[in-house]
């Protein structure tokens, strides 16, 4: 009846709370072989780090990560190898600060978790919101810190597309300029605008919401399985899962209700290396729930942080009806951070997706003509 893995032949168990000691994540499934040291984990960690920019929490976490287990490397193995076994992950919490908490202890701040884990649960560690805190999130940036290994030809990016009414034009995207500005803005004319959004927004004690756009390009034709293992119900329930996560759109999403089919359709030509080329991509690179060798494309909406320092109503566990402010540290507006955090999430269904279809047909690729 516990619901902390996710996964089918590449299998995630995360595990840990906020202010416990520590937090990690069990990979299971991950083929023997591959070279994997904490040296390939942790560039993925530094950038879900807290306590980077003006506009993500100030909590201090250096997330170094070890690899307890699942890994092995003598004279003969040419490095550190994964054996096969499950790969034990461990992050060390060290910055937490309980105290910010006391007054959320018997309280529940409206649009957080506090009281469905209440009304489930009956006991919670409230601290730093325990289990349903994103701090859990650096658990599944470690697991997609080894899914990426296992997919080396797939190229996996993120970018923040909105932050409140503020939307990127899509034609000005370029996830190559991501890793330039602290919001992982792809159009560099968007960041003063999200500054001073942002600066209104904390002056106020408030917070606001934001797009996330994901793009996989290489992922070949063939992977995700329909019925029930549909890639893009997969990505969509991975990415659904994400803290503060409250819409997911693959390809053209939403929008193509109202295309024509014209619009909609993706015509096909042949390419010059035998694969189709389609001529354009509203299907988001899936269509029937299998990959067409077009780039995976989703994105991922995002509340604002309900932990904010205006006064709001609320009850607590006395069931007395109350007013409420949260102190603490909080990210203004949490889709900035969960940039990693989608990628890696899409790292792992896609892994997952890739050994599956190797494991049902050998990986064969069939292409028109031959
Ligand atoms: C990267 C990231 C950071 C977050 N930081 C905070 C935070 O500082 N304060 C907060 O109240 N919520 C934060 N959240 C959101 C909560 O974890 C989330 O809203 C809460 O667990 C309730 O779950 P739900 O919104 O998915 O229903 C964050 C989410 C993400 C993805």
């Amino acid at each position: 009846m516990s619901h902390n893995t996710f996964g089918h032949l590449f299998r995630v168990t995360t595990w840990g709370e906020s202010h416990g000691p520590a937090l990690g994540c069990v990979v299971d499934g991950c083929p023997p072989g591959i070279a994997l040291t904490e040296a390939d984990i942790q560039p993925w960690l530094d950038r879900r780090r807290p306590g980077q920019g003006k506009f993500v929490t100030q909590r201090q976490e250096p997330d170094a990560v070890r690899i307890l287990s699942g890994v092995f490397q003598d004279e003969r193995s040419d490095g550190q190898r994964t054996t096969g076994t499950p790969i034990s992950m461990i992050i060390d919490n060290v910055d937490q600060r309980s105290r910010d908490y006391s007054e959320i202890a018997q309280a529940f701040r409206p649009g957080h978790a506090d009281y469905p884990y209440f009304a489930k649960y009956g006991v919670r560690d409230y601290r730093g919101g325990g289990r349903q805190s994103a701090r859990e999130t650096a658990a599944r940036v470690a697991a997609g810190g080894v899914a990426r290994k296992i997919i080396e030809g797939v190229t996996i990016r993120g970018a923040v597309v909105q932050i409140g009414p503020h939307a990127v034009d899509p034609q000005r995207i370029d996830f190559g300029v991501t890793g330039d500005n602290e919001f992982w803005a792809p159009d560099p004319d968007i960041v003063p605008v999200w500054t001073e959004h942002l600066e209104k927004v904390r002056k106020a004690g408030s917070s606001t919401g934001a797009v996330v756009a994901v793009e996989a390009t290489g992922v070949p034709a063939g992977w995700g399985a329909p019925l029930y293992g549909k890639l893009d119900a997969e990505l969509a329930a991975a990415l659904m899962s994400i803290n503060a996560a409250k819409g997911v759109e693959i390809g053209a999403g939403f929008g193509s209700a109202a295309l024509s089919g014209e619009e909609n359709a993706d015509e096909m030509r042949m390419g010059n290396d035998g694969a189709p080329l389609f001529l354009s991509n509203k299907a988001g690179g899936v269509l029937g729930g299998i990959s067409t060798g077009q780039a995976v494309t989703a994105r991922v909406a995002f509340k604002p942080t309900s932990s904010i320092l205006s006064l709001r109503r609320s009850i607590n566990e006395a069931g007395e009806e109350i007013e409420l402010r949260t102190k603490g540290r909080h990210d203004p507006c949490v889709g900035i951070r969960a940039v990693p955090v989608v990628e890696a999430m899409v790292a792992c269904v896609l892994a997952d997706a890739f050994l599956r279809h190797r494991a049902q047909t050998g990986g064969a690729a069939f292409t028109p003509g031959r």
